[in-house]
């Protein structure tokens, strides 16, 4: 796509070119604060996120059995939706500021795969394993299937981690 049909606002890099002048995207490149107090939101954001993962994980790994899993979930999820409001608008606002660079960032692909793939994870736990809990909730060890579901989990979110720590030097 040429620079005109793209600021025309067709093809695929219109809305990239959009963000990129849009007032927001000026503001996070020009305002000396915006982009890092915008960074530690998100950073707060994904360390509750991510806090809050490891330490269902590391219960359905069998540390703590007294807890019953059903109490700690319905703990944790609540700590983790809030983290989400945290982390994607402050995500997308650091986007917006240097969209092109982020949007043909191998890591941030990567990133933004990941993510996925760890929702979806944590969706076919909910939609599998999770069904029998009532037979493994307090003092006794979890399947195997979940037990690698959570060792999974954590492998994909501190990979998650890297590759956002990595976007700063790529
Ligand atoms: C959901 C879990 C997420 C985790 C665990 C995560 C993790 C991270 C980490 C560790 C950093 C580096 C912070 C620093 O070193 O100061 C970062 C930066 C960043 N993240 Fe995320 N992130 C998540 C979601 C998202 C989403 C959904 C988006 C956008 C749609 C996003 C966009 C960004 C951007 C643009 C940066 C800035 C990189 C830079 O300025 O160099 N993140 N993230």
């Amino acid at each position: 796509m040429d620079t005109i049909g793209a600021r025309a606002g067709i093809g695929p890099d219109s809305w990239l070119d959009w963000l990129d002048d849009s007032r927001l995207g000026l503001a996070m490149r020009s305002e000396l604060w915006l982009y890092p107090i915008v960074e530690v939101v998100h950073i707060i954001g994904f360390v509750l996120l991510v806090g809050s993962v490891v330490m269902f994980d590391l219960r359905v790994l069998g540390l703590s059995k007294d807890i019953a899993v059903t109490a700690l979930a319905r703990h944790l999820l609540r700590w983790s939706v809030a983290a989400l409001v945290l982390i994607v608008p402050a995500g997308l606002m650091m986007f917006t500021a240097h969209p092109h660079d982020f949007a043909t960032n191998n890591i941030f692909i990567l990133k933004l795969c990941l993510i996925a793939t760890a929702g979806i994870n944590a969706g076919l736990f909910h939609v599998g394993v999770y069904r029998s809990v009532a037979r493994w909730n307090t003092g006794i060890a979890a399947p195997a299937i979940a037990r690698v579901q959570a060792v999974f989990s954590m492998g994909l979110w501190g990979t998650v981690v890297l590759c956002g720590r990595l976007l700063a030097y790529t």
